[in-house]
Parts: structure tokens; C-alpha cells; sequence
């Protein structure tokens, strides 16, 4: 029997994300579809060939009235976590949108919820499902360049307008963000730096910027980053950077992995000479080869198959949260000009 899935929210993410992945997926099938927006339910029901009856503008009825065995949390940041900790009340497993929440305390509810009920809880953190960053990470866990002593990462777009289609969304009001770029992109990132390296942050420094006067949150930042075993790094993320990109590297005792996404998608190894002169190159530089679809198929298909098969599911709510964890914490630096240390306690959650 196919998992039955009822999504929160029809928009972008949803249409450009959950459905193509879930239309590839023969375990499961969309029995519910909720929007606040009628018509664009309606629209989304119509491509993605869903009856109209299964239109929900209110995502509690839709609760109590749907067949659902999983919920899909596709709504701006500051709803996930009253949907979702609902959804998991009513024993359905769920896969919600990055960030896992605005605060520690809303990201504590949900774990605690899917704990409570036995449901699945997973974070939807895209940049894990694409092919370069699953080949770096089998290179990176295989520990192919020795010891990795520094790292770096960058998430560059031409901002949230150019995805939302509209010069005004909910993305630049913090009120239903919970934050500007460093909420926006900097989660998958920092999400993306933790998996890779299998680290955790031990300390932050942040300086961000509002470049664009028409918004009121940061849309430009830079963070230095201490990591448990005194590997150092950095990452930028910016919403005035064009073409898309998405870059990471990794220096090794033994070579230096560089990947990109966006712009000629690569994962590229150099290795150094073992025996003369290390800071001579071994031969040319290798570049694996990159598959243009995840091997899981992406999150979804990873996710159905969590709960198939009783597995957890790949990204689970305590890696959501760890990397909210960071991100707050480069809030709070950007706020007092200040390193800041992880875990974060009280007033900065
Ligand atoms: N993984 C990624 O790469 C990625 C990319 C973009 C957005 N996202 C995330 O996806 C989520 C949604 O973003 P989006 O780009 O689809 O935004 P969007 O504005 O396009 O869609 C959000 C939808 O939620 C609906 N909505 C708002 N309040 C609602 C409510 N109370 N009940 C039901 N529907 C409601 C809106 O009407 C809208 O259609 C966000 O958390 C965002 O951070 C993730």
C-alpha cells in the first residue's frame, strides 16, 4: 500500500520540488493538498492530478478529515513547527522544509513530538540529495585527502524575488522567516558542511550586511567557524550573487577536494606528491564522474523509504536543529560583534 501523502503549502517548493520527486515514487500518492490560496490548490491539484475533493484550505481539518500516513510541512519557516508537532500529535510522519524551525525550543517540540508518537521526523535539506555533494561526501568519509585541517563553502544567488516571482515575499519578512540569507541559504550550508565533514561547530564569528535598502533583513554574510577537533573554516552566502552557486572546499594533509553546483557541476581532487616535494601536485587533478540525479532519487524517495523499511530517515530533526543551532549563533555574533560558542544557552535559543 503506497504511503499517502498530504502537503501544507502549494507553492514553489512544492511545485517545483515535492511533486516532481513524489510523481517518480510508485510507494506513495498525494491524498490531500492544503493551501490558504484556493485557487492555487486548485491549480497545483489540477497538474499534479489530484481530485478537487481532496483540497484543504485549512491544514487542521485536513487533519482530522484526510487519509494521511505522512504530511509534508511546505509552508513559510515560522509555521513549520505548529504543523508539524500537529501532524506528529496525529500520528503522521513528517517531512518538513528547511529550516527545521525559527527557534531551539520550536525545533526541541517537534523531535520530542516524533519521539512521543513513533513517527518519522525528516528535514528537508535538498543539498544532501544532489549527486556532487553524495560523491564528496563517499570521498570526504572515506578519508581520501587525510586529515582535514580547513574547509570553506559559499552559497551565492540573485536573491528570493527571482525563485518566488514576485519583488515582495514572506522570505525578506523575519517576522515569517525568522531571518534574511543566513536562514534562507545559510542552513543548507552549514547543514551541508556538517554532513560532509561529520564535525560539529564548536564556535562562530559572523559579520552580515544589508546591501539592498529595500529589505530589512541581511542578505550578504561571512562567518569564521571552529570545529570540534580544531579543524578551521569559513563560509559567505549571499542573495547579490549571480549565476547560482554553490561551492565547497576541503583541505587535506594529503590533497584539497573542491566541489561546485550551479556553475559546471564538479567534484575535483588534487592530490600532492607523497614522497618529493609535498607542495608539488601528484599528477593531474581527478574529477570523478557526477550522475545528473541523487542516487536516492532525493528527499522524498528517501524519506518514503524510511518509513517503508523502519529506517531513519536520512536527515534527521536533531541534524535540523544542529544546524539552526548555528545559524542562530551567527545571528547572535553578526548581533554583538562577537565569537560565539555552541551549544547555544537561554536568551540566544
Ligand atoms: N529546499 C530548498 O531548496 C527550498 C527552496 C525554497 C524554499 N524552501 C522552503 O520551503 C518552504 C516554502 O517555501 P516556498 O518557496 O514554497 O514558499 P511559497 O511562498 O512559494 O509557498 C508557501 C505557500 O504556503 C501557503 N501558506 C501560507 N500559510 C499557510 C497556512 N497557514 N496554511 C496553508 N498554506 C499556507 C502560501 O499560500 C503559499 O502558497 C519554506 O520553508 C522555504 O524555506 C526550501
Amino acid at each position: 500500500m503506497p504511503v499517502r501523502f498530504g502537503i501544507v503549502g502549494c507553492g514553489k517548493i512544492t511545485q517545483r520540488l515535492a511533486l516532481p520527486q513524489l510523481k517518480t515514487c510508485a510507494d506513495a500518492e498525494i491524498t490531500a493538498l492544503v493551501d490558504v490560496n484556493r485557487s492555487l490548490a486548485e491549480q497545483v491539484a489540477e497538474t499534479a492530478g489530484v481530485a478537487p475533493t481532496r483540497i484543504w484550505t485549512d491544514w487542521k481539518r485536513m487533519l482530522r478529515e484526510a487519509e494521511v500516513d505522512a504530511v509534508a510541512v511546505n509552508v513559510p519557516n515560522v509555521l513549520h513547527a505548529e504543523v508539524a508537532v500537529a501532524a506528529l500529535a496525529a500520528k503522521k510522519h513528517v517531512i518538513v522544509e528547511k529550516p527545521i524551525a525559527t527557534t531551539l525550543a520550536d525545533a526541541d517540540a517537534m523531535i520530542q513530538a516524533a519521539k512521543t508518537n513513533s513517527c518519522a521526523l525528516m528535514v528537508e535539506q535538498t543539498q544532501r540529495f544532489d549527486s556532487v555533494h553524495e560523491v564528496a561526501h563517499d570521498i570526504l568519509q572515506r578519508g581520501e585527502l587525510g586529515p582535514v585541517t580547513h574547509l570553506r563553502g559559499r552559497i551565492g544567488h540573485a536573491g528570493p524575488q527571482y525563485w518566488s516571482g514576485s519583488g515582495q515575499s514572506w522570505f525578506t519578512d523575519a517576522r515569517q522567516s525568522g531571518g534574511g540569507v543566513l536562514m534562507d541559504v545559510g542552513i543548507h550550508l552549514v547543514d551541508l558542511l556538517r554532513w560532509l565533514s561529520g564535525k560539529q561547530v564548536t564556535r562562530i564569528f559572523c559579520s552580515s550586511v544589508t546591501r539592498q535598502k529595500t529589505l530589512t533583513v541581511e542578505d550578504n554574510a561571512s562567518a569564521l567557524l571552529e570545529w570540534s577537533d580544531g579543524t578551521r573554516g569559513s563560509f559567505d552566502v549571499s542573495w547579490t550573487t549571480q549565476p547560482y552557486e554553490v561551492a565547497t572546499q576541503w583541505y587535506g594533509e594529503q590533497g584539497i577536494l573542491r566541489t561546485a553546483i550551479g556553475i559546471s557541476p564538479h567534484v575535483m581532487i588534487q592530490r600532492s606528491q607523497r614522497d618529493g616535494d609535498p607542495n608539488q601536485p601528484l599528477g593531474d587533478p581527478v574529477c570523478p564522474p557526477i550522475s545528473s540525479t541523487s542516487r536516492t532519487g532525493g528527499a522524498y524517495p528517501a524519506f518514503i523509504s524510511s518509513i517503508i523499511h523502519h529506517t531513519p530517515p536520512p536527515v534527521s530533526g536533531e541534524d535540523g536543529r544542529a544546524a539552526l543551532e548555528i545559524i542562530l549563533a551567527a545571528y547572535e555574533s553578526a548581533r554583538t560583534n562577537a565569537w560565539v560558542t555552541l551549544p547555544l544557552l537561554g536568551a540566544k535559543r
